[in-house]
């Protein structure tokens, strides 16, 4: 029913993306510079929480636009309605629907659906995970100078020490190819699926990496934080590999690595 419930929801937040998607929508900025929210994305999320509260009335709700919506549940459903919404306004196809569901604590299911290249990525604790049904695993290189990474770019944040500027500089100094999607959650799950072999990020939130974490570590890869910690939704730096570069990443990413 948990299940069911999950790929209800990001089917009916992904009905609202696919609609308004290279259409007119209103677009609005949040804090901070080219920080949007447009009315697909509060569509979607109204769509998404509508499911969930339809069938779990008393869980508890931690949606991007909305916030919190709180109970005393042991059942958390984290959701961004759209990730990757500059990609959305802009009618770049590469945005999703991720929804993430916590029972006291601990990610049980993940679902992020990019219903424009029609990839439905999922994961459930103890169960792997899938990219339209079929299993994925994470890639098998064992050297970050042989990686295919991945990053993005927090709206804020670019100048801080040891941050996103001067860890992208290096990587790419040595030559490594280092993408920037502009979705996280897609980020994640394309290393779940080797496309990626590693994905670092700075300040990010729970909504962005919650269920693409759950899928990444179903599909046999790693995440930490940058001082290689347990994952948390609720810290921001997120290090995501296929396990095998964990270390030498985060000796890069954690500037222990200087050149
Ligand atoms: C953003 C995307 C992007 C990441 C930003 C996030 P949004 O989420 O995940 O890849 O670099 O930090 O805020 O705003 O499109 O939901
Ligand atoms: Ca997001
Ligand atoms: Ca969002």
């Amino acid at each position: 029913m948990l299940k069911t419930t999950l790929l209800n929801a990001v089917q009916a937040g992904a009905v609202q993306l696919k609609h308004f998607f290279n259409g007119k929508f209103k677009i609005s900025s949040k804090e901070g510079i080219n920080n949007l929210v447009t009315e697909a994305d509060h569509a979607a999320e109204k769509a998404i929480i509508e499911v969930i509260q339809n069938d779990f009335p008393s869980h508890f709700i931690l949606s991007e636009e909305t916030g919190e919506i709180k109970t005393s549940s042991e059942y958390k459903w984290i959701i961004d309605p759209i990730d990757g919404t500059v990609n959305f306004a802009n009618g770049i196809p590469l945005c999703c629907v991720s929804v993430g569901l916590e029972k006291e604590g601990k990610m049980i299911l993940g679902a992020v659906y990019n219903p424009l290249m029609d990839e439905l990525f999922f994961a459930q604790s103890g169960f792997g995970a899938s990219l339209n049904d079929k299993k994925i695993t994470v890639s098998n290189k064992t050297e970050v100078i042989k990686s295919c990474l991945v990053t993005g770019f927090p709206y804020t944040y670019l100048d801080a020490p040891n941050g996103p500027l001067q860890i992208f500089e290096k990587l790419i100094r040595k030559g490594i190819p280092v993408r920037r999607l502009g979705s996280a959650a897609i980020d994640l799950c394309w290393v779940a699926a080797g496309r990626f072999d590693g994905f670092y990020e700075h300040n990010l939130q729970a909504w962005d990496s919650a269920a693409g974490f759950l899928i990444v570590q179903e599909a046999g890869g790693i995440v930490t934080d940058f001082k290689g910690m347990a994952y948390s939704p609720y810290q921001p730096h997120i290090l995501a590999t296929n396990g095998k570069i964990h270390e030498e990443l985060l000796g890069i990413v954690n500037g222990s690595v200087v050149n």
